[in-house]
């Protein structure tokens, strides 16, 4: 079947961008950091429903299909989870195969490079199996159309011989639940979204949800924190429970090195500033990415193959991990013509906007 396939994106790992420099905004992009950190995930990772904080119509809805789908003795439908980094898509996943009670098979989207390796993982299943795919948008053309009919019709099909002798062997594999995870729907092809039954968004975390996240961590890691802390902390993660995460392990390292170990809010407050995140929760990155289209584009609009140059990072983090907490927080607009930074961004880096800039306000 002939898919109109997406360009590929860049062969970009969210870790092998991370280890390039070290500069303190890797401490503060929402991707795993490597190794260490991806399990520091996995071991902050909760594994039930009633252990994941926030999300609640989400997680409402997924008890239920999750719930008939036991009642009915069958697989769960294929489900898709799309979202920037580390809102927890991989935990999700987890917790579905948890709450299932079955097994869980963990597969990268561009690490399946062919056919042969797809028929592996699937043959592999049991019945009612969660395969997880994650990046799933990054999945070759070819491996992906070999999804189609074993997500439809739980069977592979393998084409032996040549011309009017070709053959088709249709293998049959277990009735099993694909759980995708992407960045952004965008990014699927039509054929591949529309064998999805179950498509679900996660959003920002609001400072309440992500206090508890903190909270949680803090018990799981034994951190004394006081409620202060994990609220401060939590204001400044930009919505995301990996960045919480990551930012209460720092502000340890710092309660451990200047004072008794214990985690109070002056203390979180001089960590996350000596991590360069301030007040609204932007790091150095986030900055520098709003400051190029001021300083050098006069506030935009500007083109992101244009500000991806001149930043020297690849359009994919810019776009994924970057730009949707700046465009939601009104700190970035998208227009037809590019990338506008708004007045609320000019005001938070105390800059002024230029004349020419009129049209925007
Ligand atoms: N709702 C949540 N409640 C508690 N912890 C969470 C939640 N969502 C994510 N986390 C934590 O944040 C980290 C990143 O989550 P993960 O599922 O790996 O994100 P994603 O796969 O979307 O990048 C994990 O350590 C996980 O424990
Ligand atoms: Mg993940």
């Amino acid at each position: 079947m002939a898919t109109k396939k997406k360009t590929p994106k860049s062969a970009r790992s969210s870790e092998s961008s991370a280890s390039e420099v070290e500069r303190p905004q890797n401490l503060l992009e929402a991707a795993p950091a490597g190794d260490e950190e991806s399990r520091l995930d996995a071991s902050l990772r909760p594994t039930r429903f009633e252990e994941f904080v926030g999300q609640p119509k989400l997680v409402e809805n997924l008890r239920v299909y999750v719930h008939a789908a036991r009642a009915r003795g069958g697989p769960l439908d294929h489900t898709l989870f799309f979202g920037p980094p580390g809102l927890g898509k991989t935990t999700l996943a987890n917790i579905l195969a948890a709450e299932l009670g079955v097994t869980l098979h963990l597969a990268h989207g561009p690490a399946i490079e062919h056919k042969g390796q797809l028929a592996a993982l699937l043959t592999k299943l049991g019945e009612r199996d969660v395969l997880f795919i994650d990046e799933i948008h990054r999945l070759s053309s070819v491996v992906e159309e070999n999804l189609y009919t074993a997500m439809e019709d739980f069977r592979i099909d393998v084409v032996h011989g040549d011309g009017p002798m070709a053959n088709t062997l249709q293998i049959p594999i277990a009735p099993f639940t694909l759980v995708g995870a992407t960045t952004r729907t965008g990014l699927l092809t039509g054929p591949l979204l529309s064998r999805f039954g179950i498509e679900a968004r996660l959003d920002y975390y609001d400072p309440s949800d992500l206090a508890r996240i903190v909270r949680r961590s803090a018990g799981i890691l034994d951190v004394r924190i006081v409620e202060e802390a994990c609220l401060e902390i939590a204001r400044r993660a930009r919505g995301t429970p990996r960045i919480a995460n990551r930012l209460l392990r720092r502000a340890r390292d710092f309660a451990e090195v200047l004072g008794d170990g214990k985690l109070d809010a002056k203390t979180a407050r001089a960590a996350l500033e000596r991590l360069e995140v301030d007040e609204l929760g932007l790091d150095e990155m986030n900055r520098r990415f709003l400051r190029a289209i001021i300083e050098f584009y006069g506030g935009g609009p500007v083109g992101i193959e244009a500000l991806a140059a001149t930043l020297s990072e690849p359009r994919d983090t810019l776009e994924d991990v970057i730009e949707p907490y700046l465009l939601q927080n009104g700190f970035l607009a998208r227009t037809a013509r590019g990338r506008m930074a708004t007045e609320r961004a000019f005001e938070h880096l105390g800059l002024k906007a230029k004349k020419k800039q009129g049209t925007l306000f």
